[in-house]
């Protein structure tokens, strides 16, 4: 089955996927993260491999094994991750699944913070980089296909429609992390491809089975443009 090329659609293409949190450190012993356990991102990238893609897995810290036939890159904060990213590039797909910060600590103290004197510490934020929105506004070396994610707790549709104009990818899996849905850190995800055609609704599957079916369409994808 290996040598038959429906089994391997994705042969011969290259593909990159970040995965997992990214750590921001406030001072040697602390930092703000993201809730990601990298289960969604590392599915991809194993079933993307399994395909036949040459795929580089960009991963923020996380407790999973490496997966096997896949080139790991392990960074700790969004700069980290834009620079890795950047240099995977070129690719014929680009998937990010990570759940990057937002925000990094203006200056990260080079000591432990100490309790005690100083009274309680005022931390000054600063936006990190759109490793998404930075890579989909390449205006040389964009990915034909640029993929992000989309993590939402009400409106999931409707913001997901809202972050892929604002972002300029070529869709968004959008998933309900509310309490209820269960999905966070667990094995099962509900999602919502959003492409400017429209919108596909998947039933509730494991992260595995939902991450075969998108290295399918992206397969498909790939294959229609030529
Ligand atoms: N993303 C990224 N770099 C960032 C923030 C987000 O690459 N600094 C990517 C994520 O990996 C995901 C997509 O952008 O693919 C959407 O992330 P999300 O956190 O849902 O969007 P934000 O634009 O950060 O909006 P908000 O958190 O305010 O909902
Ligand atoms: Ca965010």
């Amino acid at each position: 089955a290996a040598r038959d090329p429906a089994a391997r659609p994705l042969a011969g293409m290259k593909m990159l996927v970040t995965s997992g949190p990214t750590h921001e450190p406030i001072d040697p012993v602390r930092y703000i993260a993201n809730r990601s356990s990298g289960k969604q991102g590392h599915a991809i990238a194993r079933a993307a491999a399994a395909a036949g893609a040459a795929v580089t897995l960009i991963s923020g810290p996380v407790t999973l094994a490496d997966p096997p036939c896949v080139t790991v890159v392990h960074v700790e904060s969004a700069r980290d991750m834009l620079a890795a990213v950047e240099a995977a590039l070129p690719v014929d797909v680009a998937v990010f699944a990570a759940a990057v910060a937002d925000w990094r600590v203006a200056s990260a103290g080079a000591q432990k913070i100490k309790k005690g004197a100083a009274g309680t510490p005022q931390l000054d934020l600063v936006e990190n980089p759109d490793i998404l929105a930075t890579v989909a506004r390449r205006t040389s070396g964009r990915p034909p296909l640029v993929v992000g994610f989309a993590a939402e707790t009400e409106h999931v549709v409707d913001n997901a429609r809202k972050k892929l104009a604002r972002k300029g990818c070529d869709w968004i899996v959008a998933n309900d992390v509310s309490a209820e849905s269960g999905v966070m850190g667990g094995d099962r995800n509900t999602v919502h491809v959003v492409t400017r055609d429209g919108v596909d609704s998947w039933p509730i599957q494991s992260k595995e089975e939902v991450a075969q079916a998108l290295v399918a369409r992206m397969a498909a994808t790939l294959k229609d443009r030529g």
